[in-house]
């Protein structure tokens, strides 16, 4: 299926926006069913996996010190369960459990608590199941997570209309029908056909002329990167995974690997019109194989309409950004594509970290509560994997040795490259997972299991 450039231009109202909904002060609840349905977007229409029957899913709105409630009903017909992807809750338990199952039919009620200080920002949730991530994410089940607090509270922030951007691409046949990739196509990480924000093929974004509009864009993609770009305007990055940077940092172009979030004001300071919002090319290796040399694509529109009343700054300083002290422990990793050595270019169809593919019954890493440790992700081979780490978000150390401020989950180790990230296990014990957040490497071993001891 192809659809032509701008053909539809869909109008805001379409775009997932968050319903405060009628809880108890403190307490946030949330009923999810995941289970398969016919979508029909405005110019679509598909056979998805679906929670609540809509994509994405509902957005689970809370702020720091509220309690999360939620009942998760599996109407598929295989095993699912809720990863809260960049939360800081336990990883055990009723929380944010990835070793927990739920079967086909079955109920699992999850529980857990904001901590008072925790960021504010956009968090994101999806299954976790290893050998299947990939399927069901790419298929549709994802939603936003607003974890409201002082971010919301500056001026030009609270001021701006705010839109939830869910980046997602399916890949629906000609009947609407989900199309399985081959082992090629998951080696290389698979990619749609069709890119849908929150739900919806090509919106538009209203935007004041002098006003602000405030972007939460959440890469729910398998796959797919996106070098996104606002036509004539500059964005303002005002958080990053984990919450607010210290400064807006102004850029022509951003780019989100799977599983990233960002937070980008855009000011209308342009002769009033329509501006596209694209997805530039980029290669993430793989040879030349799918996505890798992928042309300019339209995601949005960004419209005129209007004027503001007035024009609000957005202030030079955000929220102070602490470094973390120098680590206890240095560990690295090598991630590689195929077992053992002498695998070749091709590489083979198994992903392994350290030479090891994903078993769930082996601790990969043991770290003790309370350290600093910094981690080295090594990628000699050639593609792109985007590193992440449930639990506690880290730090990134550039080139220089200096920390790149900003809390980031998500690492994006080149090919060929290296990256450097540092975090403090903080608050809760327990197993948990770092993982390729290219969904079909984690489902094909390029994952580990991390166990913070108390
Ligand atoms: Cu968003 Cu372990 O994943
Ligand atoms: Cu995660
Ligand atoms: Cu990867």
């Amino acid at each position: 299926m192809r659809y032509a450039v701008g053909a539809l231009v869909m109008p805001v109202s379409r775009i997932v926006r968050a319903d405060p909904a009628a809880n108890e002060p403190g307490l946030v609840e949330l009923g999810i069913e995941a289970g398969e349905s016919r979508v029909d977007g405005d110019s679509w229409a598909g056979w998805l996996y679906t929670y609540n029957s809509q994509l994405p899913g509902p957005v689970l709105e809370a702020r720091s010190g509220d309690t999360v409630r939620i009942r998760l009903l599996n109407r598929l017909g295989e095993a699912t369960n809720l990863h809260f992807h960049g939360l800081h809750v336990p990883p055990t338990g009723a929380a944010d459990n990835g070793f927990l199952m739920v079967p086909p039919g079955e109920v699992s009620n999850y529980e857990f608590r904001i901590p008072a200080n925790h960021p504010a920002g956009t968090f994101w949730y999806h299954p976790h199941v290893h050998e299947s991530t990939a399927r069901q994410v790419s298929r549709g089940l994802a939603g936003a997570i607003l974890i409201r607090g002082d971010l919301d509270a500056v001026p030009a922030v609270a001021g701006a209309p705010e839109y939830i951007l869910v980046l997602q691409d399916l890949d629906l046949d000609s009947r609407g029908y989900p199309r399985e990739p081959n082992m090629m196509e998951r080696v290389t990480g698979r990619e749609g056909n069709l890119v849908t924000l929150s739900g919806t093929f090509n919106p538009t974004i209203a935007i004041a002329a002098g006003g602000w509009v405030r972007l939460r864009l959440i890469n729910a993609s398998a796959s797919r990167f996106y070098r996104l770009k606002v036509e004539e305007h500059a964005m303002a990055q005002i958080a990053s995974d984990g919450g607010p940077l210290p400064s807006p940092q102004y850029l022509d172009e951003l780019l989100l690997a799977p599983g990233e979030r960002a937070e980008v004001m855009v000011e209308g300071t342009r002769t009033p019109g329509a501006y596209r919002v694209l997805n530039l090319p980029y290669n993430r290796g793989g040879m030349g194989m799918m996505g890798a040399f992928r042309g300019t694509e339209v995601l949005a529109s960004l419209v005129y309409d209007g004027n503001a009343d007035r024009r609000i700054a957005l202030p030079e300083r955000l929220f102070p950004f602490d470094a973390l002290p120098q680590p206890s422990r240095r560990r690295s990793f090598v991630l590689g594509q195929g077992m053992g050595m002498g695998m070749g270019m091709m590489g083979g169809t198994n992903f392994s970290i350290n030479g090891r593919t994903y078993n769930p019954n082996r601790v990969d890493t043991q770290a003790r509560l309370g350290d600093v440790e910094e981690w080295e992700f090594v990628n000699p081979s050639m593609m792109d994997h985007p590193m992440h780490i449930h639990t506690n978000s880290f730090q990134v150390i550039d080139a220089s040795g200096g920390v790149q401020t900003a809390w980031k989950d998500v690492a994006l180790v080149r090919a060929g490259s290296r990256v450097r990230v540092r975090m403090k296990f903080s608050d809760y014990a327990g197993r948990t997972f770092y993982h390729c957040h290219i969904l079909d490497h984690e489902d094909l071993g390029m994952m580990g299991i991390l166990e913070i001891q108390g």
